[in-house]
């Protein structure tokens, strides 16, 4: 067992606890559910469940991760989606188990597979005249009946597809109403914005009225922090002192990415508190850019999160902030499309203060910190 592997998890011994998710996750491939949205904040586990999850399973996959495809190509563009598709393909069928695949798919045009000495070449031909990517799923659909199992494919990250110019909903409608032996799987961590390009209560949209099985991830709780870290530190005969555990807990909030990296660090370099603070500027690294892209498109993002990491976290206090730091007025209109677009992606929550009064917080402890450095 590792759980403190930085990497996706994989295995089931490396993945702590999440009982009831995976075993919703898993049912919900068994019954044929057509379309699983796996959903949570970055970093609580979504790749990991799925990944576990499809091991599980013993299921023939093909995993797409959209927002890499994303960041490498720029865009989603269709030869982006041909290429990642493809390696996905490949990988699937390079499984001796899944080789009869391949006969389902070279009398396709425009798919070209070889089995070579040292392993399994997959092209597909994307201009006009080469394959549709429902071709083959079509295919992959009848292969999975006749082969008396259930194929998933997953879209890692899928509210990445809202970049793409393929008309991606018309593609899952497709999915959702013809294939019955393929279960597709969507995660997202900018929840809103995923069911946003989802848009299933949208009488114009293709996935109008379809019904969207959700499995939901949370954060760790208090007690599953702890028992979390200190299962981690017992692999390694560990046994951290209480309070180490206790700030630890504390400063991630029960985010599990943050808790791996701090156990990680603490392996490598010994237990100490210091290490909670190199967490933060480690993981700051990782996010740094992401909401430097945010702050380029319009920098208020970056007042308002200011405003609510500094306690100036009501509706009437954030926009005083805003005002302040811009030097010129902002309409309540604008605010609350920005403060929407912030709980779309998952950056800000909001909830009832002591006083019953709503206010807005920032879910990740990183994020926060970073803003308020
Ligand atoms: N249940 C778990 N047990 C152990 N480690 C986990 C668990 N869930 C997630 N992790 C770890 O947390 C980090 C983030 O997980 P990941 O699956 O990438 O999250 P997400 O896809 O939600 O962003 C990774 O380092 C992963 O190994
Ligand atoms: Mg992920």
């Amino acid at each position: 067992m590792v759980l403190f592997d930085e990497s996706v998890k994989e295995r089931i011994e490396d993945f702590y606890d999440r009982e009831q998710e995976l075993e919703m996750f898993v049912k919900g491939v068994r019954e044929g559910r057509r379309i699983i949205a796996v959903l949570g904040v970055r970093r609580l586990g979504k790749s990991s469940l799925v990944k576990v999850g499809l091991n599980v399973l013993g299921a023939p996959n093909i995993f797409i991760d959209v927002r890499k495809a994303y960041e490498e190509y720029g865009s989603i563009s269709k030869i982006a989606v041909y290429t990642v598709f493809q390696e996905g393909l490949r990988k699937l069928i390079s499984r001796s188990k899944w080789r009869s695949l391949i006969e389902k798919l070279k009398t396709l045009r425009g798919v070209k597979v070889a089995v070579l000495d040292v392993g399994v070449e997959v092209s597909l031909d994307w201009s006009s005249r080469g394959v549709r990517l429902v071709s083959i799923l079509d295919r992959v659909d009848e292969w999975a009946g006749e082969m008396g199992e259930r194929a998933v494919l997953v879209l890692d990250e899928a509210q990445y597809l809202r970049y793409s110019n393929i008309n991606f909903r018309g593609l899952l409608a497709y999915f959702y109403d013809n294939l019955r032996n393929t279960v597709l799987v969507l995660t997202g961590s900018e929840v809103g914005l995923l069911l946003d390009f989802l848009r299933i209560n949208d009488p114009a949209s293709e996935l109008y009225g379809r019904y969207i099985y959700e499995v939901r991830l949370g954060r760790f709780t208090r007690e599953e922090s702890v028992n979390f870290l200190r299962k981690g530190f017992a692999e390694y005969g560990i046994n951290p002192p209480e309070n180490v555990i206790k700030e630890a807990v504390e400063a991630f909030d029960g985010i599990v990415g943050w808790l791996v990296k701090f156990g990680r660090l603490c392996v490598d370099k010994g237990v100490s508190r210091e290490r909670i603070e190199e967490t933060f500027v480690e993981a700051s690294k990782l996010v740094e850019e992401e909401l430097g892209k945010l702050f380029a498109r319009s920098v208020r993002y970056r007042y308002i999160l200011e405003a609510v990491a500094n306690g100036q976290a009501r509706w009437s206090q954030i926009k005083k902030y805003v005002i302040a730091r811009e030097l010129k007025p902002i309409s309540d209109k604008v605010l609350f499309e920005l403060l929407q677009n912030l709980q779309k992606m998952g950056l800000v929550e909001k909830r009832m203060n002591d006083e019953g009064k709503l206010e807005y917080y920032i879910p990740d402890p990183v994020i926060k910190y970073i803003i308020a450095k």
